[in-house]
This record gives structure tokens, sequence and C-alpha cells, in this order.
């Protein structure tokens, strides 16, 4: 679906007169004059396929305009083209363009003509504009129209996922092959910077490598540590393609060989997490994957004697089975109907990323101590069923163990 289509069909939802209005990011500073390399807002991206800072757009039945920045040949020298006011026209197919500047003039004249305006606020300094605009003006939230469409992909979006996920497996795949005692976290992580970067790709989020027990710390980014003999690496590792997220977390042992109790647990994680995938078609709860899994990973840990009859499994399983991925990571779209879980679809895509994570406690055994396991894959919801967009990625004990040889 092009940017057109796509704001046709938002606009076709909403009530005649209806007026939608949608800024992109605001540039973030990282320190003095530095800033992070910006990325523009998702929802703002989808429906414009623009890329530069601020910018607001605004749709109605009426036309598309959009406010952005005018060209400055003296900015252009420090920061690089921009697209400008005059050539928006033709390239945005927008059909009204101004300067960012004349916001707060014309604004106010598109709303007076509106009965309904939607706009989901966000912090940020052009919202305080768009705020003082719409001072006497009742809003309604865009989300629940525009993020239900983005919940279902299109055939372009499942290709720019699917080549997000090629690249990201390819990458994991050096990253097992290179794995070795005695190398830093931060050495594994390079891998992904650069053969990301190789593809003109950038990380989805912050890739977690994580050695030994810092599997265990499930939003662990300092990526610092040495890799120890005989402990297993757990990476949460995914690019991003033209603003599609890949999500994928592999766990391998760091001397090329499973132990006998890293095999258990590991064993018991991918067990779950191929009971959860294969539940996965339409019409099916989305509900349905996280309670398969928990009930394997329960009786699992139970046989081994990690979990008493009575014990609560969060201890060792505290996260969910899966999330929506799309442009965003955790990527927008609601997880109920009303009070209903909400069936799957075809066209959405979700990850499946059970784990287990077991610290040091007098209770259990040590054999087990500090081992965290987690595999991830992303699932694309399709007739019938499911389509791995991971699927090429090693997983099995035995496929991993032979692509580590390889070393
Ligand atoms: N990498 C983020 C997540 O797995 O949810
Ligand atoms: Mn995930
Ligand atoms: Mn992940």
């Amino acid at each position: 679906m092009t940017n057109q289509h796509r704001q046709k069909k938002l606009l076709s939802q909403l009530k005649d007169g209806a007026l939608v209005i949608i800024a992109t990011n605001p540039e973030q500073t990282r320190n003095g004059d530095v800033h992070y390399p910006f990325r523009p807002h998702s929802d703002f991206w989808y429906l414009t396929g623009f890329t530069e800072p601020e910018s607001v757009a605004v749709f109605s039945r009426e036309g598309y305009t959009i406010f952005l920045r005018e060209k400055d040949q003296k900015r252009q020298i420090w920061d690089g083209e921009r697209l400008g006011v005059k050539s928006a026209l033709e390239v945005l197919k927008a059909d009204y363009a101004y300067s960012i500047d004349a916001l707060k003039t014309q604004l106010p004249q598109l709303i007076k003509n509106a009965t309904t305006v939607y706009y989901d606020f966000k912090p940020c300094k052009l919202d305080d504009d768009i705020m003082e605009c719409l001072a006497t003006t009742q809003t309604q939230s865009l989300g629940e129209y525009l993020h239900e469409m983005r919940l279902i992909k299109d055939d372009n979006e499942i290709a720019l996922m699917q080549k997000a996920a090629d690249i990201s497996v390819e990458t994991h795949q050096l990253a097992m092959q290179e794995t070795a005692p005695k190398l830093f976290e931060y050495e594994i992580a390079s891998i992904f910077d650069g053969n990301f970067r190789k593809y003109n790709a950038e990380h989805a989020y912050t890739p977690i490598v994580a050695g030994g027990k810092n599997a265990c710390v499930l939003h662990y980014i300092q990526n610092n540590k040495v890799l120890n003999e005989g402990e297993l690496l757990l990476i949460d590792a995914g690019c991003e393609v033209e603003g599609y997220a890949s999500d994928i977390t592999r766990t391998f042992p760091i001397n090329g060989i499973f132990s006998g109790a890293q095999q258990q647990i590991y064993q018991l994680v991918l067990d779950a997490q191929l009971a959860a995938i294969a539940a996965i078609k339409p019409g099916v709860a989305i509900t349905t994957p996280h309670n398969i899994a928990t009930e394997i990973i329960q009786q699992g840990l139970i046989d081994l004697g990690i979990l008493t009859k009575n014990g609560d499994v969060k201890q060792f399983y505290m996260h969910g089975t899966g999330h929506w991925l799309g442009m965003d990571v955790h990527d927008v779209g609601c997880y109920q109907q009303g009070k209903q879980d909400r069936e799957y679809e075809i066209g959405m895509v979700t990850t499946v990323e059970p784990g287990i994570y077991i610290r040091k406690s007098d209770k259990i055994n040590p054999i087990y101590w500090d081992i965290g396991v987690r595999i991830e894959d992303n699932i694309l919801v399709i007739k019938g069923g499911n389509r791995v967009l991971t699927q090429a990625l090693e997983k099995e004990i035995d496929d991993i163990e032979k692509i580590m040889e390889t070393q």
C-alpha cells in the first residue's frame, strides 16, 4: 500500500469532517552538541514516508498538508540536504506544503474547518505548538484506527520484515561461529554492528549480548564482560530495514558444546517455543502461545526438581511469550478486544520468545545456577497457519553445535 492509500484508508474510517494531525519525533541530544541519529516516529513514517525531523502532517478529505523545514543553505552545509517546501508537493504527493515556521498561523485555519480532530499527544516542542492551536478543540485519539492498520502487514511490509530477518539470521550465525572463551561480549556485539551496517540496516533496539549469569538480567545491555569457558551466551539482537524490525534471540554454549544441565534447560525452552509456535494460526486466541509455553516450562522445571509442585513458575519465567513486531520492535496494536483476548489474523507478525532464568539459590542444584536461556523467533500469521520469518537460524542443539564447529 502506498502512503496515499494508507492516508485514504485511515480517513475512510473516521467521521465526516475529520482532521488528522500527526507530528514526527524531535531530534534527541546525546550530550553537548552531539545528536543521536534521527529516526522518525513510526506513525508519521507509515503515513507519509517522510524521514526528516521537525515536520507535521495534516490530513482531511479536503487534502494533505505537510509542514516541513525550509531549505536553508547555511544549515544544509552542516546537516545535509533538506527536501524543502517546493519539492514536498511532488515528492510527498502533498496537496499543500508550508514551512514548519508557519504551523502556528496555518494550523488554526485547518482546525477551524474540521468537525473532529484526531491527534495523539507526544511530549515535544512541536506538540506544544500544536496544543496551543488546539487549546479550545476537543480531540480524539488516532491510535485505535492507525495502529490497527499497522498491525496487519501487507506484502511490501512483509518483504521488508523478511529482509530484516534474513540479515539478522546471517549475523547470528556469524556470531555463533566467532564465539569462543576469553573473548568479550562487546567483541561479539561488534559483529552485529558491522554486519547490520554492511547491509545499510541498523539495530532495531539495543542488543543484549549476555554471557553466563548476565543472561538472567532481562534488559542487560552493558555487553562488556568476558565470555567464560563452560557458560552460555544469550544474544538478543535484530536489525531494522527501512523502518521494519526483526527481533531474534539465540542462546548457545561459549565453547560450542552444551553441558548436560545446559541441555536440559535449553531443550525445555525449545520444546516450549516449538509448541507455542505450532499453535499460531488465524482464529486462535493470542494468549494461547503463552499458556502452552508456560505449562511446558512449569512441568519441565518440576520434573528437573527446580520448581516445587506449588511453586510459582514466574520465579524462572517472568516475561510474556511474545509481542507484535513491525515498525516498532514492540509494535502497536491492541492485545485485547474489549474484555476478550483477540485472535490471530492473517498478516499479523508476533514474536515467540519463552525463556528460563535460574539465579543462584541454595534451594536449587548448583549445576543449574546462572543458566539463562531465551529462544526468540518472528512469526507471520498466514492462511491456515504461520510462517517463521527467522526459520533459517539454527536452534536445535545438534545444529547449533554443528555450526559452532566451523569456528
Ligand atoms: N528485544 C526486545 C524483546 O525481545 O522484546
Ligand atoms: Mn521480543
Ligand atoms: Mn528480543
